[in-house]
Formats: structure tokens, C-alpha cells, sequence
């Protein structure tokens, strides 16, 4: 990309910041009347409520930002890099979205759009392509190394369900080829395909491993979405209905959001609902490590029937010094056990248990539910490149 091309592109930056999202709900149109089958891959739930293409608007207005400098971009790209390799995005599939894209902004911006503007634009889809397929072709490889790593979609057999909570499901996957699996830090998720019949169609969703990593099964924990004012959750619902001996694809172990596995550092985990599963893989996985640390774990829910892993968390905790443990519940029962308090989680209030020198803090929870604790912990002085989170859904939260 020439000098002249780049400032081009910074020059649509302000355009993009107020019609970004239009430009990407045009472009989502588009692609989706031209290759309908992208609507198997795409969460057509996030289609319905905005949120994907607040994302996808978000990252090209982010490139449009650092055109000269998109080396700056690598925080950023990695997690969607992720997502992509366990959606098995490939190279090819990146001409289709530059063709909608780019002929989304011919569209939107009519007259303004000069042959000048479009080639430079090109260039720079081009560009950040090009940085992407190259992240994801290592992502892959480095999958694909491992023993028992795979790319693509799997076969896996459910083998065993146990209801955790009144909401809450796990699933013991194991892969019906009965070949090994490939191992995983504690944190990262994988993706389950389905086909959804209320759809017509398959869809993807994400889950995170909910146990430390067992050679024989991977175990994920699924909270079914039930809203009264909307279409129930499409995945987690059919899910839910789902026997032993079913089969499901799932994509192998990705993600950027987690802990070690050396158990070398002090961890406040701090979780919300069913957030709870990636921090009870990076509890499970350190327990043996983390005895020489010390490890709190702040977690709020519903109520106590909400309330899932409550047993082992409590075996885990009546054994052991170096974990303490504090439950909130919205709504506290008389005959619960006094330990449980009621309201939400007040870091502040909690300071002397979690300033904790050299700790690791990790959030998990609904969007504002990590928004109060994250703001909660830089007040307390934690430094951001300590505090990390994970919102499930596309990643919107971006505060360093
Ligand atoms: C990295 C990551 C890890 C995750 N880990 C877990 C985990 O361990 N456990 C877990 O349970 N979940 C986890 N999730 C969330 C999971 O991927 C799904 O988002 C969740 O199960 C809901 O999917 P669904 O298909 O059931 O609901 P969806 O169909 O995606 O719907 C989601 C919500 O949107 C509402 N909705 C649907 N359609 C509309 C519409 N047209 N208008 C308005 N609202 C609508 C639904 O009522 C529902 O409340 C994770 C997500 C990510 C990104
Ligand atoms: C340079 C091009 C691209 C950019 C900037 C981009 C950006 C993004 C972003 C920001 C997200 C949200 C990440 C998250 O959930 O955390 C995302 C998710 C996704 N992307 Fe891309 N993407 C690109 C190319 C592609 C291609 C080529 C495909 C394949 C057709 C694709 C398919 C998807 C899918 C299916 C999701 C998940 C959607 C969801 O769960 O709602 N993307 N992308």
C-alpha cells in the first residue's frame, strides 16, 4: 500500500465510526443472500441482536486506525484468530467476505466511493487478510502438532450427562473414532456444532472446558437460555435435550484467555453465573501447584439452586488452606448454610482477601458483571496487564 492509499483509508475512519455498523449490517445482508450457506457458521442469534457486527465493525475501524502500524493490532487479532480457527475458517473464505465487504462500501457510500477510494480499501482488506490467514495457518499447525490435535469438525459421542444445578448440564464428550485428544490450558474452550431443526440449518456455538484436562474426556458445562422475551437459546436448548450416545462435531481446544498450568502464581478468580467453568478448569488443573499459593475465589449466582459446582468447589475448599472461597447469592434462603452472603460481589469491601501481590486476576461473567469488577480492581491499583476477562459472546469489551 502506497502513502496516498493509506491516508485514504484514515480518512474513512470518521465516516466508519458513525456508520460502521450500517455498513457491516449491509455487508452481513449481502453475504448471506450470496452464500446462504455462511448462515451454518455464523451465530444467527448475534445476526438478530447487533452484536456481531458491532464486532466486525469494531475490527475494521481498528485496522483503519493503525493502518500505518497494524503490527500494534496483534492483542487484538489473536482472540478473533482463535475463534476463527475453531469456527475452521479457511483462506478461501476470506475472498468471499472481501468481495461483500468491499462492494458494501461501493454501496453505502455511493458517489463518495471513487475507483481511488475502493482500490486503496482493497489494499488494506487485502492486507489485514493476509495477517490473519497467517496467524490462523500457525494456529492450525501448532493444533495439528499435538498429539491427538485435529483441525475441522469432529465426531464425539456424549458419554455422560450430570446436571450440576437446575440450569446447568455437563457433557463428557468422547471422540467416536476413540483416537486421542489434544490437551488444553485451563481456560480455553472448544466449538460444538449442531443442527438446529427450529432453524433449518447448523449452528455453532462455543464452550468452555470446564475440568482440568483429562486424556479421556473433555468435559464441557452448558447453562440452558431460557428468555422470557425472546426465541429461546438455540444451541444450549437443544443441547440440553440431547442422551448419552448422541454425536456432536466439535473443533479442538482454542482460545486466549487462560491460566498456566504451573501453578507458579497466586490467582483471584472472579466469576458470574455460568463463568464459572473456565476458572474451575484453571482451579482444577493448579490445585496440586497452587497449595504453595494462595488462590481466592470470588463467584456470584441466583440462588443457591443456581447454583452450580457447589459441592466440589465446597470439597475443594473444606480440605485445603490455600483456598478461600466467597459465594454471593442474590436472593439467600433462611436455612442456607451463613457462609453464603447475600448481594453481589464489592471487591472493595473485600480488599484485604484480594490485593495479593503478584496475583493473577481472572473475571468471567455477563458484560457489566466483568465491567464493575474490572473497574473495581484498577481502583484498587491492580495493574490492567494483571486483570484478565472473557465475556461470552463476541468479544465488545476492550479496556487496554
Ligand atoms: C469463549 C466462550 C466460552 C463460553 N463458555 C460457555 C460455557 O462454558 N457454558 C455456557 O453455558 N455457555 C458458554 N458460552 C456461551 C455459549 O457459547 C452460547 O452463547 C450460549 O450457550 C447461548 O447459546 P444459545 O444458542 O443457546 O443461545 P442463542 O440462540 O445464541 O441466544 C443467546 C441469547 O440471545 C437471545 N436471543 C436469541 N434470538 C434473539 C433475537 N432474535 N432477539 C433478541 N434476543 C435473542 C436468547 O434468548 C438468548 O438469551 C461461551 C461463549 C464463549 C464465546
Ligand atoms: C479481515 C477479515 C475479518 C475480520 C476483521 C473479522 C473480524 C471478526 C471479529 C471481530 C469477530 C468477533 C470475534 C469474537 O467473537 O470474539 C469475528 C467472528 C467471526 N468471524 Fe470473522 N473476521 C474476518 C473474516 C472472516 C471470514 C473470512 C469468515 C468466514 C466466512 C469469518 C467468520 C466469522 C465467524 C463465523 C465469527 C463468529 C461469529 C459469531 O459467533 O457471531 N470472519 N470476526
Amino acid at each position: 500500500m502506497n502513502s496516498n492509499q493509506k491516508k485514504l483509508v484514515t480518512s474513512t475512519v470518521p465516516v466508519l465510526k458513525t456508520n460502521g455498523t450500517d455498513l457491516t449490517k449491509h455487508f452481513y445482508a449481502r453475504m448471506f443472500k450470496h452464500h446462504p450457506e455462511l448462515k451454518n457458521i455464523f451465530n444467527m442469534s448475534h445476526q438478530a441482536s447487533g452484536k456481531q457486527q458491532h464486532a466486525l465493525a469494531g475490527a475494521v475501524l481498528a485496522y483503519a486506525e493503525h493502518i500505518e502500524n497494524p503490527e500494534v493490532l496483534i492483542n487484538v487479532l489473536k482472540p478473533i484468530g482463535n475463534k476463527h480457527v475453531s469456527l475452521n475458517i479457511s483462506p478461501d473464505q476470506y475472498d468471499i467476505v472481501g468481495h461483500h465487504l468491499i462492494s458494501s462500501i461501493k454501496e453505502v457510500l455511493g458517489e463518495a466511493a471513487t475507483d481511488e477510494l475502493i482500490e486503496a480499501w482493497t489494499q488494506a482488506y487485502n492486507e489485514l487478510a493476509q495477517i490473519m490467514i497467517s496467524i490462523e495457518d500457525d494456529l492450525y499447525r501448532s493444533t495439528l502438532k499435538k498429539e491427538g490435535g485435529w483441525k475441522g469438525w469432529r465426531t464425539f459421542v456424549i458419554e455422560e450427562i450430570v446436571e450440576e444445578s437446575s440450569e446447568v448440564k455437563s457433557f463428557y464428550l468422547k471422540p467416536k473414532d476413540q483416537g486421542s485428544i489434544a490437551d488444553y490450558l485451563p481456560g480455553q474452550y472448544l466449538s460444538v456444532k449442531l443442527f438446529i431443526p427450529g432453524l433449518g440449518h447448523e449452528q455453532v456455538r462455543q464452550y468452555s472446558l470446564s475440568s482440568a484436562f483429562n486424556p479421556k474426556y473433555y468435559r464441557i458445562s452448558v447453562k440452558k437460555e431460557v428468555n422470557p422475551n425472546a426465541p429461546e437459546g438455540a444451541v444450549s436448548n437443544v443441547l440440553h435435550q440431547k442422551n448419552t450416545g448422541d454425536e456432536i462435531w466439535v473443533s479442538a481446544p482454542s482460545g486466549v484467555f487462560h491460566a498456566g498450568v504451573d501453578g507458579n502464581q497466586p490467582l483471584v478468580l472472579i466469576s458470574g453465573g455460568i463463568g464459572v467453568t473456565p476458572l474451575l478448569s484453571m482451579l482444577e488443573t493448579n490445585k496440586n501447584k497452587l497449595q504453595e499459593n494462595t488462590t481466592v475465589w470470588l463467584h456470584s449466582c441466583r440462588n443457591e439452586k443456581a447454583h452450580a459446582f457447589k459441592d466440589q468447589i465446597d470439597l475443594l475448599n473444606q480440605d485445603s488452606e490455600w483456598l478461600t472461597t466467597h459465594i454471593f447469592y442474590e436472593t439467600v434462603s433462611k436455612n442456607e448454610n451463613n457462609a453464603i452472603k447475600e448481594g453481589r460481589i464489592d471487591l472493595a469491601e473485600l480488599k484485604d482477601e484480594v490485593l495479593i501481590d503478584d496475583a493473577k486476576y481472572y473475571i468471567c461473567g455477563p458484560e457489566v458483571f466483568i465491567k464493575v469488577q474490572y473497574n473495581s480492581l484498577i481502583k484498587l491499583g491492580i495493574a490492567q496487564e494483571n486483570i484478565l476477562f472473557e465475556e461470552f459472546g463476541p468479544q465488545l469489551l476492550h479496556f487496554n
